[in-house]
């Protein structure tokens, strides 16, 4: 197990398409696995996607029980996905401050889809499939775009609604 460097915005390995696992319950994907919980553990995050610690494949993982970053929200249960997939259930979007461990230090207001269907699956290869709403879903959304290169700075719903953490709070965002 090892805490991995966490790349930061601006690095351009956190804009590649990731590719999918080919082969399950491997010591390698195991690794990957555990290296990924100790890495977000160590830095209080909500989710990690691979691409975020240099390995270009399609694993994320996410969990909230009392996370200080996200004082607010409803827990999210513990959770491996590995070739993840999604489905949208309903019309209504729902929105958070999102924050990113590539983009530390700071918060945007984004609206995503608020149900969605996921499935995927752990890294023994078991399947994995569950309906999400809330900071839930969208925990999961943004996890998941960081397979696709994509980061919550590029949805914002406005480009003013995005800013340090400090000085949000100052402002009683
Ligand atoms: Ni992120």
């Amino acid at each position: 197990m090892a805490i991995r460097p966490i790349l930061r915005i601006g690095d351009p390995r956190l804009r590649e398409i990731s590719q999918p696992v080919e082969v399950f319950d491997t010591p390698e994907l195991h690794e990957l696995v555990e290296d990924m919980f100790e890495t977000m553990e160590a830095a209080d995050g909500a989710g990690l996607a691979a691409p975020q610690i240099g390995v270009p494949r399609r694993v994320m993982i996410f969990g909230v029980e009392h996370n200080s970053r996200y004082p607010d929200v409803d827990t999210v249960p513990t959770t491996v996905l590995v070739n993840p997939e999604f489905t949208v259930l309903g019309e209504e979007a729902e929105g958070f401050w999102e924050g990113c461990l590539s983009v530390p230090g700071m918060r945007g207001y984004v609206e995503r889809p608020g149900r969605i269907r996921y499935r995927g699956f752990d890294a023994f290869g078991n399947p994995v499939e569950r309906d999400a709403d809330g900071f839930h879903a969208t925990v999961f959304q943004h996890e998941y775009d960081h397979l696709d290169g994509i980061l919550y700075t590029d949805r914002l719903v406005d480009p003013k609604m995005f800013g340090f953490v400090e000085e949000l709070a100052a402002a009683e965002r």
